[in-house]
C-alpha cells in the first residue's frame, strides 16, 4: 500500500488554518483522527465518499449519521430538486411541512404533533424548554457523558459556559436505576424532565442499549413527578426502529428530538410530542430564519417514505451483522481482541486493553489506506446503500487494519 495522495487536502488545510479558528471546529476536525485522514471531501455516491485528492473510501461514517439511504440517493435528490426549483426559502413553510408532520405523526406512536428546526441541538434544547414551560419546573436530569448537542446546557466543553447555564442540570449514570432515582430525589418538586439518549452511545467507550428496567423506571419517575420523559433520538433515529428507538423497550416518551437521518443529509431537525405538551409547545417561542425552508422538508418526506416502504432498519441490521461477524472473525484470526458493542446498525469497535487508542489508530490508518473510512473512537453508521459486497470490501481493508494493530503493543494488559 502507498500513502494516499493528499496535496489538495494539505493546501486547503493551510488556507483554512488562517481564516477558520483551529482550521476546523468540533469533532469533525481531522486533527482528532490518525494521520492520513482527509479533512476535505469532494463528493459522495451510494456508500462511497471521495476526498479532495480523489481517494475513494467505503464510507462507514455516513456523514456522522445523516446519510441513511446512501449519498446522492436519486429519489431524495429528485424530491429536493423539485422543491428547490419552486423555492427554498419563502415567506413561510411549503406544503411539505404539513406532509412531513403528518408522516411523522403516522409513523411515531407517541407523536401527536411535530415542530421543525435545523440541528439536533435545536431539537434537544427545544424539548427541555417545552418540558419546562409545560411543567413550570426547572430541573432536568441528564446522563453523565451523554452528548445532547453544543448548547451551553449540554456542551462537552465548559469553555464560555457559566455555572448559571447548568444550574438546573443534574446528572445520573445511564442504565443505573438507583442513580436515576437519586438524581430525581435531588430535583424533588422541581423536576421538569429526564432526557436520555436512545442508547448509551458515549464517545470512546462501550455502547449500551437501555435496559427495560432503566427505561421503565425513567417513565415511572416522570409519571409520578408529572415531568416529561425526553428521548434524544438525534443520532439513532430511523436506524433502530421507524417509530422511535425506545419502541424496542416498549416505553413511550413525552417528547423526542430528531435530526441527522431524517432528510438523508439535508439540514433538518424535529421535536415530536404527545398532546400533553401541545399547549406548552405552542407557548414556547420557537423560530429560526431557515426553520421552514422547503428543500430539506421535501427531502425528508421522500426519505421517510422510503424508510416505511423498504425495510431500511432490517437492511441496516443485516449489513451490520455481516460487518460484526466479519470483524469478530478477523479479530480471532489475527489474535487481536476487540469489543463490539451497541446496535449492529451503528457499529462501535474498540480494541481490548487499548487505553491510549494506539491500536485503534493504527487499525484505522491502515484501513483508510486500504479504502475504508472507519473511526477509531466514535460509533459508526451504516446506510441502505451498503451491500454485502461493500461490507466484504470494508473487511478486506480491515484485514490490513488488524495486521497494523497487531504490530502495536496494547497499552494496558
Ligand atoms: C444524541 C445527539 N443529540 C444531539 C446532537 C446534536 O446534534 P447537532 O450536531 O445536529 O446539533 C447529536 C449530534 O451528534 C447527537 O448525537
Amino acid at each position: 500500500m502507498h500513502p494516499l495522495a493528499n496535496s489538495q487536502d494539505a493546501s486547503l488545510r493551510a488556507r483554512a488554518a488562517s481564516v477558520v479558528p483551529g482550521g476546523m471546529w468540533g469533532d469533525q476536525n481531522a486533527a482528532n483522527l490518525p494521520q492520513g485522514y482527509p479533512q476535505f471531501f469532494s463528493r459522495g455516491d451510494g456508500c462511497r465518499v471521495w476526498d479532495v485528492d480523489g481517494n475513494e473510501y467505503i464510507d462507514l461514517m455516513c456523514s456522522w449519521g445523516p446519510v441513511l439511504l446512501g449519498h446522492n440517493h436519486h429519489e431524495v435528490e429528485e424530491a429536493a430538486r423539485r422543491q428547490n426549483a419552486r423555492g427554498e426559502c419563502l415567506n413561510g413553510p411549503t406544503e411539505a411541512m404539513v406532509e412531513l408532520a403528518e408522516t411523522m405523526v403516522g409513523m411515531i406512536p407517541h407523536a401527536d404533533w411535530v415542530q421543525f428546526s435545523k440541528n439536533g441541538s435545536d431539537a434537544t434544547t427545544t424539548c427541555i424548554t417545552i418540558a419546562r414551560a409545560g411543567t413550570g419546573r426547572r430541573k432536568v436530569l441528564v446522563a453523565a457523558g451523554s452528548y445532547h448537542g453544543a448548547m451551553p446546557w449540554c456542551s462537552p466543553s465548559v469553555a464560555g459556559v457559566t455555572t448559571e447555564d447548568r444550574a438546573h442540570i443534574l446528572t445520573f449514570e445511564y442504565n443505573d436505576v438507583a442513580s436515576l432515582e437519586r438524581a430525581a430525589d435531588m430535583a424533588r418538586g422541581d423536576l421538569a424532565a429526564i432526557i436520555v439518549a436512545a442508547f448509551r452511545h458515549d464517545f470512546a467507550r462501550d455502547q449500551e442499549m437501555p435496559t427495560p428496567e432503566f427505561a421503565a423506571s425513567a417513565r415511572a419517575i416522570c409519571d409520578a413527578a408529572g415531568a416529561a420523559l425526553i428521548v434524544d433520538d438525534v443520532r439513532a433515529g430511523f436506524r433502530l426502529h421507524p417509530g422511535g428507538s425506545w419502541e424496542l423497550v416498549g416505553v413511550q416518551p413525552d417528547l423526542s428530538a430528531w435530526s441527522k437521518a431524517i432528510a438523508n443529509g439535508y439540514t433538518l431537525a424535529a421535536v415530536t410530542g404527545s398532546d400533553r405538551f401541545r399547549a406548552a409547545a405552542t407557548q414556547v417561542f420557537s423560530t429560526g430564519s431557515f426553520w421552514c425552508s422547503g428543500t430539506a422538508m421535501a427531502a425528508a418526506v421522500a426519505t421517510l417514505g422510503i424508510v416505511q416502504r423498504d425495510d431500511v432498519v432490517g437492511h441496516l441490521y443485516r449489513m451490520g451483522t455481516l460487518l460484526r461477524e466479519g470483524m469478530s472473525d478477523l479479530s480471532r484470526r489475527h489474535g487481536v481482541a476487540i469489543r463490539q458493542t451497541g446496535p449492529v446498525q451503528m457499529p462501535m469497535i474498540l480494541f481490548e486493553g487499548d487505553t491510549d487508542f494506539s491500536r485503534a489508530n493504527a487499525f484505522c490508518a491502515a484501513t483508510l489506506q486500504a479504502g475504508a473510512y472507519f473511526h477509531p473512537k466514535h460509533n459508526m453508521f451504516l446506510s441502505m446503500a451498503h451491500r454485502p459486497y461493500d461490507i466484504a470490501r470494508a473487511l478486506v481493508a480491515a484485514d490490513h487494519g488488524f495486521r497494523a494493530a497487531a504490530a502495536v503493543r496494547p497499552s494496558a494488559p
